[in-house]
């Protein structure tokens, strides 16, 4: 598996492959690498011949005040973790390779409505980060299909509004959480938790499995749902940001016969902001 750090040495290798005739597929990381990773990087081999995995620390996604400069880097870490996967290639940049102009003066892309509430709302300027890094990195790479986590739900969405509503000539796929066997999503930022609040942790997934049961059992009292799951987080320690029973599709307002629902809920815990969420067909 080869590490390269420039766009002309990634051009070249792209290049060689597209004259076998081979498909490339790109999984967007920022490294810190986690089985969640992995069994996108698993599917990726599923849907082209190449798979690129990018490890790349996007400073404009995150805000100010968040955790930027603390964020785990393990770069070594992580090339050995992909050793034993079906990546072919690792595209680690520096600042300077995504964006050649300076952050200050990057042209940015905005996906509009999709990202104004939820982690759009609580975290302002987030989703031009992820959007605008996306979007640099489909145009470096030229993917055939690009892999991303249910984990982000509300990412994942964002990102197919933008590829094709800008024709990027891209197929996205996502991939379903993976989670610790407490039912933890697995995150690079659970390191940020003490062995206190690891066992609390587990209590976000349980909150979104009991509303997913009480959808099933035929409950469309959404706002009662959400509010008690809210209290009962609090009640466990956690400082809950939001939880919310929207359609599925496109994060809208479902009304009582919607039968394909997501429940998203970020909720603090300690220093770690944890997000979490369930699909529910009824
Ligand atoms: P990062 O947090 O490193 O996540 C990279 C990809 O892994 C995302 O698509 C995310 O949804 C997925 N992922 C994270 N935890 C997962 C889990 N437990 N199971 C399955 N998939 C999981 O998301 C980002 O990076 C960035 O915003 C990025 C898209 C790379 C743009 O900078």
């Amino acid at each position: 598996m080869q590490v390269v750090h420039t766009k002309e040495e990634l051009a070249e290798q792209i290049a060689e492959w597209r004259r076998n005739g081979d498909h490339v597929a790109l999984v967007p990381t920022m490294g810190n690498l986690h089985a969640g990773h992995i069994s996108l990087v698993e599917l990726a081999r599923e849907h082209a011949e190449r798979v690129v995995v990018t490890i790349f620390v996007n400073p404009t996604q995150f805000g100010e005040g968040e955790d930027f400069d603390t964020y785990p880097r393990t770069l070594e870490r992580d090339k050995r973790r992909l050793k034993t996967t079906p990546a072919d290639l690792i595209f680690a940049p520096d600042v300077e390779t995504v964006y050649p102009f300076g952050v200050e003066a990057a042209t940015v892309v905005s996906v509009p409505g999709l990202t104004e509430e939820f982690c759009g709302a609580k975290r302002p300027g987030h989703f031009d980060g992820v959007t605008s890094v996306v979007a640099r990195l489909f145009a470096i790479v030229q993917p055939d299909v690009a892999i991303f986590g249910q984990k982000d739900y509300q990412q994942q969405l964002v990102i197919r509004h933008m590829a094709a509503d800008l024709s990027i000539p891209v197929q996205i796929i996502t991939g379903e959480i993976v989670r610790a066997d407490d039912g933890l999503a697995l995150s690079s930022r659970n390191s940020y938790l003490s062995d206190e609040e690891r066992e609390i942790a587990p209590q976000l997934h349980e909150a979104l499995k009991f509303i997913g049961r009480e959808l099933q059992n035929g409950k469309r009292n959404y706002e009662d749902l959400e509010s008690s799951a809210i209290v009962r987080l609090n009640a466990a320690g956690f400082e809950a940001e939001y939880v919310s029973i929207r359609r599925a599709e496109n994060l809208e307002i479902p009304d009582r016969d919607c039968d394909e629902l997501v429940v998203l809920a970020a909720a603090r815990l300690g220093p770690a902001r944890l997000i979490d969420n369930i699909v529910v067909t009824i």
